[in-house]
């Protein structure tokens, strides 16, 4: 089976301004106080890279990062996210702003926002770049969200298909070409 990125599904103009835009968003919440933005390996890294230089310093922020895979069969929808790499510092008494690339079917990041609660932070809220909404299956509250996308599968600024087209500068939809089509 051969895959190729397909026609720009959001320009990388448009991705600027909306960082921009949640960028202010989160500067006025959190304005005088102190924000650790965790980001989620390896997808979330561009989009996080972008949207922290858009917050300006009247917000304290210190970054630290999360890697996660799910559990066995992807194809099963346990909800259960093995821990990769875990945060460097404890987020006790912080406010804590998870940095994730894209929310699918919510299980991975409920799953991170109850176990982020159970370490008892001052508030934690979730930024997704995009949203699968129409994929949903647990409810996430997705308090700062970039675009809300059909249910394709998608490439790009942070996002991968089998570990590539991280570093292309616009979200593209990954197309199967050839004789035998599959889902992605
Ligand atoms: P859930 O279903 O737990 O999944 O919300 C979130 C994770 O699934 C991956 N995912 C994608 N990755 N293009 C990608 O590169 C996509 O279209 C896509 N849809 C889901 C992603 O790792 C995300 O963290
Ligand atoms: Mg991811």
């Amino acid at each position: 089976m051969d895959y190729r990125v397909s026609d720009i599904l959001i320009p990388k103009e448009e991705i600027e301004k909306r960082v921009v835009d949640l960028g202010k968003q989160i500067a006025r919440d959190y304005e005088g106080k102190e924000l650790v933005v965790v980001g989620i390996l390896k997808g979330a890294v561009v989009f996080m890279a972008d949207l922290v230089r858009n917050i300006p310093p009247t917000v304290n922020v210190s970054l630290d990062f999360m890697a996660v895979s799910s559990y066995g069969d992807s194809t099963k929808t346990s909800g259960i996210v093995r821990i990769v790499k875990d945060l460097d510092s404890s987020i006790k008494d912080k406010n804590v702003l998870i940095v994730e690339d894209i929310v699918d079917t919510g299980l991975t990041l409920s799953y991170l926002v109850k176990l982020m609660h159970e370490r008892q932070p001052g508030s934690v809220r979730v930024c997704a770049l995009l949203d699968k909404e129409e994929r949903r299956k647990v409810h996430v509250d997705v308090a700062y969200r970039g675009f809300s996308i059909p249910d394709e599968f998608v490439v790009g600024y942070g996002l991968d298909y089998a570990g590539k087209w991280r570093n292309l500068p616009s979200v593209h939809v990954v197309e199967v070409t050839g004789e035998s089509r599959t889902e992605v």
